[in-house]
């Protein structure tokens, strides 16, 4: 898992350049698909556990920048829940490994309904990715440790980019802000580097920490999303 965290960098890396070209993101996978983007009337989030939580964080970030309204559901409750399903609506499925049942079973159910299925998998032609509508995958690496980190630091980045790119096909974002948001992101590489080698600060938290009874995570907005997987991350 060290390992892991130490790659995050990297891996982030590799999920944005491939995406950017000329100070734009690029989606070839998604190319087709522009109109059909372009119609979108609600979107929905589904997955379990660390990818759960990022889709918590998407729809703060999609609907702030492409305006479009954002359900986030746990795929154990959507494949259950008889959820109201056309042509126009986006169905995000987010998983790691791309084989979690829960998830695929609730891919298989919007699909079934009539959704559109987008995935955000990590491993290359898992059953998610491979039933999925479209994919788009984060060049995490493999991921063998249980309790996920570069994986799900690279969901983060990739749907951040996914709600700049449909925020900038549906016109709700100004030039400016899209450029700053570009350019910014492509410094999260250097700047995790830089965080990741204050070692021994982050090993003085640690020890203040580690023996405490009941810690609680407290935030609002991005940050109640940061504070689930922080919260499910030390319990881990
Ligand atoms: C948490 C963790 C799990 C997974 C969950 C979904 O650290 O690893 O909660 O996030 O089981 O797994 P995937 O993303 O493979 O569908």
């Amino acid at each position: 898992m060290l390992k892991e965290i130490m790659e995050q960098p990297e891996a982030v890396r590799r999920t944005i350049q491939p995406r950017l070209a000329d100070g734009e993101i690029v989606f070839e996978e998604l190319e087709d698909e522009r109109d059909l983007m372009k119609g979108i009337s609600r979107i929905y989030l589904v997955a379990c556990g660390s990818a759960y939580h990022t889709g918590v964080t998407a729809k703060y970030v999609i609907e702030g920048l492409a305006r479009i309204p954002v359900e986030v559901d746990l795929a154990s409750e959507f494949r259950y829940r008889n959820p109201i399903l056309d042509a126009n609506d986006l169905v995000i499925i987010i998983s790691q490994s791309g084989e979690t049942i829960d998830t695929l079973a609730a891919m298989r159910e919007a699909k079934r309904r009539g959704g559109r299925t987008l995935a955000i998998v990590n491993v290359v032609g898992s059953s998610i990715a491979r039933e999925a509508d479209d994919v788009l995958y984060t060049w995490a690496g493999p991921e063998i440790a249980v309790a996920t980190t570069k994986a799900y630091t690279t969901q983060l980045v990739l749907m951040d980019l996914v709600g700049l790119y449909l925020a900038d096909l549906l016109g709700t974002v100004e030039q400016s802000e899209y450029d700053t948001i570009l350019s910014e992101m492509q410094l999260l590489p250097e700047k995790m580097r830089q965080f990741l080698s204050h070692t021994e600060d982050i090993q003085y938290y640690a020890s203040r920490y580690f023996n405490h009874d009941s810690i609680f995570f407290i935030g609002r907005n991005l940050d109640y999303a940061m504070g689930l997987e922080g919260s499910l991350k030390l319990k881990e």
